[in-house]
């Protein structure tokens, strides 16, 4: 090397051009320093201060990764970062993967502002000003197929009927747009949604006989699929040309199934489709009887594509969350259940009646129309819930407990999971223990994950509330220590702390975020 580096600058020195490919190609700058070799770990190019610019003027689709040694979700990273790097090597393509180690390279987070670890940018054609923040995926082929649609085109051009049926038939959902003239901006516009909707495969054409074929006339982009209706047309505005914002709905909304059976591969598209309002047919599938019932759950779906997506959840398989999150059992399957994700208020039908298409679209119609009152969570009330020191309150006891205006009430809304709950579910047992013979003193838990109040929402865990004897429904937030002693002086004073008293942290929101998260702040880089 050191032999290598001698011999260039001596050549340079003698104003003699350099080896065969290593000295300063037409049109670059002549003060072109002599090559570095920029060193690589596990197939991964590492770069510091000295070498990002050398990287940038080698490699014209780079990706950089900003991480730290301490980061975990950059350890959970690493491993997928060099196989996706070992992919494209395989393939020969032109996109290459590299890293900065953030905390030892403060001027180059400083001068692409990184804040978090681990940061993706994505450098284009030497672009040192202008990189494009990477938010695709985490694994190794969707890294991999993010930096293919950017370093070759992200639509494979069609010119012939073989070429464009070998690409419908090659995957369940494939996009074609048909353009009749590709130098137009609806083009560009469809080029960059391909490049980052990673689930389906995209085709371009000009070819008159391929718009023929498919029985178009005017620019129009097409998705296909090999279920449901086979086949959906988006036809660009010849006025407004294409949005990017309207196509990626429609090829979302038109890439799901009428009818999408839940389980851990489907739900991220089932939440990530943008269609607020869900139908949930809870069946058991191992039953005929219930099998029965989705060929009238689905006759029902067509009319309803874009505005409520049907879900079909199988109570016998791994779906526990999704029944405890209606507060559903098993055994109440046949059952639907509708929800609006936005305001996640959720709805039943009433009792009774069979399953049938016509019942299915009365219920949508009827949800949708605000002609049914959403229903709130609430476990049974237990027996013995005014047994022990620590009272149980549920949905529907809650109401009658807090505001009974003979009594000042002080309630913990808790969640199972919750570890701060946990951590000052003593200090609770003890206080109401202290407060066990003051008649007009309730110390009460609820579970808020099972028990949802019309009164007010309960966001984050623990949190507390003071519900003070006398009229007007009064509420008192409690936000200070969670100990015995500063508990009794609340609750001595009528629900007031001395001034002096420190403020803790507030509760952890749902859900909790975990010590070492992404986001560190930028005085830790
Ligand atoms: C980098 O990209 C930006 C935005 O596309 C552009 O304005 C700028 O001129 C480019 N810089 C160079 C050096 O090419
Ligand atoms: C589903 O039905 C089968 C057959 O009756 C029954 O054995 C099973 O327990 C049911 N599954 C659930 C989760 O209820
Ligand atoms: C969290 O990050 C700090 C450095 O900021 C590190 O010392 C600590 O070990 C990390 N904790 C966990 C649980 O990863």
């Amino acid at each position: 090397m050191d032999g290598q580096l001698l011999l260039v600058l001596l050549l340079l020195l003698l104003g003699a051009s350099g080896p065969e490919g290593q000295g300063p190609g037409p049109g670059e700058p002549e003060e072109e320093p002599p090559k570095e070799e920029i060193p690589e770990e596990d197939g991964i190019l590492v770069l510091s201060r000295r070498n990002l610019g050398l990287a940038l003027r080698e490699h014209r689709t780079l990706l950089v990764q900003f991480y730290a040694p301490w980061c975990g979700h950059c350890k959970a990273l690493a491993p997928e970062y060099s196989k996706a790097a070992a992919l494209l090597a395989a393939e020969s393509a032109k996109a290459r993967l590299a890293k900065v180690d953030g905390p030892a390279e403060a001027e180059l987070t400083e001068e692409f502002a990184v804040t978090t670890y681990p940061t993706l940018k994505f450098f284009r054609d030497g672009n040192r000003t202008h990189p494009e923040e990477y938010t695709g995926p985490r694994e190794a082929e969707g890294i991999a197929e993010w930096l293919r649609r950017r370093a070759g085109p992200s639509a494979t051009r069609l010119e012939d009927e073989d070429g464009a049926q070998a690409l419908i038939d090659g995957r369940d959902v494939v996009v074609i747009g048909f353009f009749q003239d590709l130098q137009d901006e609806d083009v560009a516009t469809f080029l960059a949604l391909a490049q980052d909707a990673l689930d389906m495969t995209f085709g371009l054409t000009d070819q008159p006989k391929l718009f023929q074929k498919f029985g178009l006339t005017k620019d129009t982009v097409v998705l296909f699929k090999k279920f449901d209706e086979g086949r959906a047309d988006f036809p660009v505005d010849e006025e407004l040309g294409l949005d990017q914002g309207d196509l990626s709905h429609f090829l979302l909304t038109h890439s799901m199934r009428l009818v999408t059976e839940f389980n851990s591969q489907t739900s991220p598209k089932i939440f990530s489709a943008g269609i607020l309002n869900h139908l949930l047919l809870f069946v058991n599938q191992t039953l005929a009887s219930h099998r029965e019932l989705l060929a009238g759950f689905g006759e029902a779906a067509p009319p309803f594509r874009g505005q409520v997506l049907f879900v079909v959840v199988d109570v016998g398989a791994d779906n526990g969350h999704v029944l405890r999150y209606f507060g559903l059992k098993a055994e109440e399957a046949p059952t639907l259940r509708f929800i609006n994700m936005e305001t996640t208020k959720k709805y039943a039908p009433a009792h009774g009646g069979p399953l049938t298409a016509t019942s299915v679209t009365a219920f949508c119609h009827a949800v949708l129309g605000g002609e049914v009152k959403p229903y709130l969570l609430s476990q049974e009330l237990p027996p013995d819930w005014d047994q022990r020191p620590v009272k149980t309150l549920v949905g529907k006891n809650f109401e009658q407990v807090a505001f009974d205006e003979t009594k000042n009430v002080f309630i913990k809304f808790y969640a199972p999971w919750c570890t701060h709950c946990k951590e000052m579910a003593a200090a609770w047992e003890a206080l109401a223990d202290k407060y066990k013979d003051h008649e007009d003193i309730i110390i009460a838990e609820l579970d808020a994950t099972a028990n949802e109040l019309e009164a007010f929402p309960v966001h984050g865990f623990p949190t507390l509330k003071f519900f003070p004897a006398g009229p007007g429904r009064k509420v008192i937030e409690y936000k200070s220590t969670r100990d015995l002693e500063t508990f009794s002086k609340f609750l001595d004073s009528g629900g007031e702390l001395p001034a002096e008293e420190p403020a803790e942290e507030p509760a952890a929101p749902f859900p909790e975020t975990p010590a070492n998260s992404t986001t560190e702040p930028k005085e830790e880089l």
